[in-house]
């Protein structure tokens, strides 16, 4: 059952406000008229507040024993789950997601939070011996540990809004850092209610403060203030190019947009290969930065390739996320009109029609392109939305070089039966993670997981993130001095 959802307040230094200039930012339904709730709009001078809170927290939650810190993200995940029917509603209202993709969203979330705990508390610090290295002295001993970086600005997108903002900050908090939460607008309202599991849990004051409105607004403001010590973003490449800049020299980790390819070799197990680029492709109607946004198929097998997707692609379940459906409204209208101007312009230039094209509001169908070519926009720009675009290679030496033209280098999928071959196109590209006979994906949440090129830099993942979120520090012992 669908709630009702009012004004929502933000979260600083422990207490739930509105802001004191009156203005809310209004969320509008992705798949029904309307709104669906509204957020704080904040000051310049609020947000400043909530940095100083986070920034007076920080030095008492560093000193935190990591034994109570992981009690506190058992307790987060344990309030979590309890409240995964309530959040799960709320963020199929807000970001259209369906039921079920977003109540297990909240138990992948659980598990993230769990995990990042357990992780910690296995981290040992090390120590190294002075030894006769030239110059050194063996009477030296350095003790090398790991400390927080202060204050964590966690900037998220929509298309997962309680998992990629609690992949954040659960690695900052677990490692001593206090952190700024800038949720993305549409999905503000479910990282609210992953902010009252927190607080629930017993948060103590400052050590996470939610800072909403729109990022055009106050994002550069978070970003190259002084007492942000550390930007983690998941968005869009735009965005975290413009980030990169105005962050100077903080450390940044940026999870970035892509263009995964499918590259289906003629050796492939097509059925195997059909299954993952359909699931890959067009779950959560393609608003995932991992979805497979591409089919380089060899020439010998296309057809065949092609008529199996098409068969697939006729069992999609589409329409309301209400009823749980696979391909589902995309987030706003911007967005429907993006993904058709891209069919429009491969259509116009000679691309043939599979499947789709048929669009009701923000409610794009399952769309399957084939012979498109390196001419047309859906080649190379990441459509966030169900449309899969077939281009027909004659080598493994062309689907290599035709996937490295692309600006983005996230991840890609190779179905082969041959291992050595799978192997050897693996090393040739340019991306971050290769799934050998599998869609590309970012779980499961201990791996590694980053992009390369306009994909982004820095890497997460469970480790990785508190990796990213910490420093070493080295104390020297002179013995015999
Ligand atoms: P987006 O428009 O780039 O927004 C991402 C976040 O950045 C939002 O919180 C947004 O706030 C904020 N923002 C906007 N302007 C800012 C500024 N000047 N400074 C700081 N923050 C600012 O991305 P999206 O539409 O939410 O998400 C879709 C994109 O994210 C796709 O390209 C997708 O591939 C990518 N993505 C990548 C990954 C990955 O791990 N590689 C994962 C998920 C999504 P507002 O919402 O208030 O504008
Ligand atoms: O949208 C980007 C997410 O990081 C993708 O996660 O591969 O589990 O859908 P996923």
């Amino acid at each position: 059952m669908e709630s009702t959802l009012t004004a929502q307040r933000y979260y600083v230094n422990g207490e739930w406000k509105e802001s004191s200039t009156g203005n809310v930012v209004e969320i509008q339904s992705p798949y029904k008229d309307g709104i669906v709730g509204t957020v704080q709009a904040l000051s310049q001078e609020e947000a400043e507040a909530a940095i100083q809170s986070a920034k007076q927290a920080q030095k008492s939650w560093a000193k935190v024993s990591l034994q109570e810190r992981a009690n506190l993200l058992y307790k987060w995940a344990d309030e979590l789950l309890a409240m995964q029917d309530e959040i799960a509603d709320i963020m199929m209202q807000e970001v259209g997601k369906s039921l079920k993709d977003a109540k297990s969203e909240v138990q992948r979330t659980y598990d993230y939070i769990r995990y990042t705990a357990q992780e910690a508390l296995h981290t040992n610090g090390e120590s190294m011996k002075g030894d006769r290295f030239p110059g050194g002295s063996s009477s030296k001993v350095g003790i090398v540990d790991r400390v927080p970086l202060g204050v964590v600005l966690a900037i998220s997108p929509f298309n997962y809004p309680v998992n990629l903002s609690a992949s954040k900050l659960a690695p900052a908090l677990i490692s001593g850092n206090t952190v700024i939460f800038k949720p993305a607008t549409q999905g503000a309202l479910s990282g609210i209610k992953m902010m009252e599991a927190l607080d629930r849990a017993g948060l103590p004051a400052g050590v996470v403060n939610i800072v909403t409105g729109r990022g055009s607004v106050i994002g550069d403001f978070l970003v190259e203030h002084k007492d942000i010590s550390m930007v983690s973003f998941t968005g869009g490449t735009k965005t975290g190019e413009n980030l990169a800049k105005v962050a100077g020299m903080k450390p940044v980790v940026l999870e970035l947009g892509g263009k995964d390819p499918g590259i289906v070799r003629e050796d492939a197990d097509l059925d195997k290969a059909v299954k993952n680029i359909i699931s890959g492709a067009y779950s959560y109607s393609g608003q995932r930065c991992t979805a497979i946004k591409r089919v380089l198929v060899h020439d010998n097998v296309a057809d065949e390739l092609v008529a199996k997707l098409k068969e697939q692609v006729a069992e999609l379940a589409v329409g309301s996320p209400v009823e749980s459906n696979t391909v589902v409204p995309l987030i706003d209208s911007k967005s429907a009109d993006g993904v058709q101007a891209l069919i429009d312009d491969a259509l116009a230039k000679g691309a043939t029609l599979v499947a789709g094209n048929k669009r009701e509001g923000n409610l794009i169908h399952p769309t399957l392109l084939d012979h498109v070519t390196e001419d047309m926009d859906v080649a190379w720009v990441e459509p966030f939305g169900p449309v899969l675009p077939v281009i027909r290679v004659g080598s493994d030496e062309e689907a290599i070089e035709i996937a490295n033209k692309s600006q983005y280098g996230l991840q890609a999928s190779i179905f082969t039966r041959d291992v050595d071959k799978a192997f050897y196109i693996a090393n040739e590209l340019e991306v971050g993670a290769v799934q050998i006979n599998g869609r590309t994906e970012r779980g499961p949440d201990h791996f590694p997981f980053l992009g390369v090129k306009g994909s982004g830099m820095g890497t997460q993942g469970i480790a990785n993130s508190i990796l990213s979120m910490t420093r070493e520090k080295l104390t020297v012992l002179n013995l015999g001095n």
